[in-house]
C-alpha cells in the first residue's frame, strides 16, 4: 500500500536523503525546505509554519501517514532556536490533524547526539516553557559560546529541548493515544554539507570523532543511514516503538554513557 510522507528539510543531506527511497518506491513524498522543495516555507516564522501546514493540506488531500521533520541548522543564531525547535514541534504538532486519516500514523524529529551536551539552563527553560521570544533573547545572550564539547551551546540545548518533547509527549492522547508513534532519532556524524566545513580538515575530524567516536563503520555515515531509520521508524512495520530517541552514531551513545539502559 503506498503512503504519503512529508519530510522538512527536504533540499539537503539527511532530508534529501529521506525523500529518495520512497519516491522510488512509489510512494509520495512532499518535500518542504527553505528552498528547492514541493511547498517552501521559512520553519524560523509563524507565517512559514502556518504556510507549511495550509500547503502541505492542498497538496496531500488533507491526509498524509507520516511527518518526518528534519529541517535545522547548527548556526549560533536565534534562527537556529526557530528551526530546531519551535519549527520542528510546529511541524509535527501543525501536520498532526492530517495523519487522522491514516491507518498508521507515525512521526519523527532529527534530534541529535549533541543532546548529551550540557544544556545552557537559561535557554533550556524557555524551550521547554514554549516562550519563543524569551529562548530568542537567550540565544542573543549566548552567540557563539560554546558547550564543553566546544560545539554550539544553542545547538545542543535545541537538540536536548526537542528530544525531551518527543520523550513526554509520546504517551499523550493526542499522540500515542489516537495511534501515532512519536520519536525521535539521535544522528552523530553524518556526511553532509552541515558536517563538510568540519570534515575537510584533519583538526575538524578529530574534534568531531572526539565528541563522536564510531568505532563502528566511523568515523562519518552517509545519510541514507539515518534517512533508512527515520523511514522504519516512520512505516507501519512499526506498531510498538513510540517515545524513544534512537541512537544512529556508530556507537558513540554507547561509549559515552554505557551505564544508561
Ligand atoms: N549532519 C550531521 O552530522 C547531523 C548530526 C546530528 C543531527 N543532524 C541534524 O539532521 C538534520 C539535517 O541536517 P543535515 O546534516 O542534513 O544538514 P543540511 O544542511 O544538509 O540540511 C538541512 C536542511 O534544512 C533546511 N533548513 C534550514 N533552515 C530552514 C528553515 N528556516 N526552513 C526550512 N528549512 C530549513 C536547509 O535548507 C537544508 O536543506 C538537522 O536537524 C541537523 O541538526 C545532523
Amino acid at each position: 500500500m503506498t503512503r504519503t510522507s512529508v519530510v522538512t528539510g527536504a533540499a539537503s543531506g539527511i532530508g534529501k536523503a529521506t525523500t529518495e527511497k520512497p519516491r522510488t518506491d512509489g510512494h509520495t513524498v512532499v518535500g518542504v525546505d527553505i528552498r528547492d522543495a514541493d511547498v517552501v516555507v521559512d520553519l524560523s516564522t509563524d507565517e512559514g509554519r502556518t504556510a507549511l501546514v495550509h500547503e502541505v493540506s492542498q497538496r496531500a488531500g488533507g491526509r498524509i501517514d507520516s511527518v518526518i521533520a528534519v529541517a535545522g541548522l547548527v548556526a549560533a543564531s536565534p534562527v537556529t532556536v526557530g528551526v530546531n525547535y519551535f519549527g520542528a514541534k510546529a511541524t509535527l504538532e501543525g501536520l498532526r490533524p492530517l495523519l487522522a486519516g491514516s491507518d498508521a500514523p507515525r512521526a519523527v524529529v532529527v534530534a541529535s547526539l549533541a543532546a548529551l551536551e550540557d544544556v545552557d539552563d537559561g535557554l533550556y527553560a524557555k524551550l521547554l516553557a514554549d516562550d519563543e521570544p524569551g529562548a530568542r533573547a537567550e540565544a542573543e545572550r549566548i552567540g557563539t559560546a560554546t558547550n564543553a564539547a566546544g560545539s554550539s551551546a544553542i545547538y545542543s540545548t535545541t537538540k536536548k529541548a526537542i528530544a525531551h518533547w518527543v520523550r513526554t509527549h509520546a504517551k499523550d492522547p493526542e499522540w500515542a493515544g489516537a495511534g501515532i508513534a512519536l520519536n525521535a532519532i539521535a544522528p552523530g556524524v553524518i556526511e553532509t554539507p552541515m558536517t563538510a566545513p568540519a570534515l575537510q580538515t584533519a583538526e575538524g575530524r578529530a574534534a568531531l570523532d572526539a565528541g563522536a567516536p564510531s568505532p563502528l563503520n566511523g568515523p562519518a555515515a552517509p545519510p541514507a543511514a539515518p534517512a533508512a531509520l527515520l523511514a522504519w521508524l516512520a512505516s507501519s512495520e512499526n506498531t510498538h516503538v513510540t517515545g524513544q530517541v534512537v541512537f544512529i552514531d556508530g556507537g558513540a551513545e554507547s561509549i559515552r554513557r554505557p551505564e544508561l539502559v
